[in-house]
């Protein structure tokens, strides 16, 4: 099942008209929350991107918070499956093709939720390989919109390669990955560059930084220069659905001793055993670092 406009149906019943915005103009904005045992993860954090998505692109946000959280419920209660990645987007709605706003068009709100994938345990313990690029995308990298097409055409890149994803760099500066924060380590120290426009503020990325911080794992949210990523001892990407995953290639050289490090190990444990904890306390609970 999955949800349009007010309803929940089948996926094979759910139809937009051909002049939804989203079709046309890629006018729109989204969320994946991860759902672990049915439980949303960070729900809320997920919730406020979203608000502040559709406040900068100013697209009317067509329900509260209660409403959002209680549809996100009625369809992770609706599949047979316990682990889910729960997908939302809402686009500006359906009006004659023109790029400025249109008046009186509501809102397209669509959500499904698939089984969540999240990296095998064997790219877990001997990490993954990644490909580089210039990053060529819009300057507003921190809406999460659904005009993806940038990205895409990033991530093919590592596809043909080969590898899991491409770590961007503009203007010798490492920004983030096609779809994924990126961190580095190096003498211990975690790098990671600071929210700005050029990144989109990731969830995990937080969970990450919290962790650190309640671990006392040092870490320096700053610029990091496209020579501090090739020389790191390590690299992660983190997202809803990799979780932390070690990059231990980067355009075929090794990082580090090529295997994924002991700063990864522990955040990695750090992140299994918040999960737990999350998993624990059930589904409207709000649990931090
Ligand atoms: C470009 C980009 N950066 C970072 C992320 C990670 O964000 P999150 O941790 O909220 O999944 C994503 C996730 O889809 C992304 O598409």
């Amino acid at each position: 099942m999955v949800f349009l406009n007010g309803r929940l149906l089948p996926i094979e019943e759910a139809k937009i008209p051909v002049l939804d915005r989203g079709f046309i103009f890629g006018d729109g904005v989204y969320e994946l929350v991860p759902v672990y045992s049915r439980v949303p993860f960070r729900l809320d954090e997920h919730l406020s991107r979203l608000e502040r998505s559709l406040a900068e692109t100013k697209i009317r946000n067509p329900h509260t918070r209660a409403q959002w959280r209680d549809i996100i419920y009625r369809l992770v209660d609706a599949q047979p499956f316990e682990d889910q990645g729960v997908y939302f987007q809402v686009t500006r709605g359906v009006a004659k093709r023109d790029h400025a706003f249109p008046t009186g068009a509501e809102p397209t709100v669509f959500m499904m939720a698939n089984p969540l994938v999240t990296p095998p345990r064997e790219l877990v313990e001997k990490g993954a390989a990644a490909v580089s690029a210039q990053d060529n995308r819009w300057l507003r990298c921190d809406i999460k919109s659904i005009s993806l097409i940038g990205n895409c055409l990033l991530r093919q890149v590592s596809a043909e390669a080969g590898a899991v994803e491409t770590i961007l760099f503009r203007d010798g500066r490492l920004t983030e990955a096609s779809a994924s924060n990126v961190f580095a380590v190096k003498r211990g120290v975690i790098l990671t560059p600071p929210k700005s426009n050029l990144i989109l503020p990731g969830i995990t990325y937080d969970v990450v930084t919290e962790l650190a911080q309640a671990n006392g794992l040092p870490l320096e949210s700053r610029d990091v220069t496209e020579h501090e990523v090739r020389a790191a001892d390590e690299l992660w990407v983190t997202s809803s659905s990799k979780e932390v995953l070690a990059i231990v290639s980067l355009d075929g050289a090794r990082v580090g001793d090529g295997r994924p490090g002991p700063v990864f190990a522990r955040m990695y444990q750090l992140y299994q055993e918040f999960k737990q904890k999350v998993m624990r306390a059930g589904k409207r609970e709000a649990v931090s670092a």
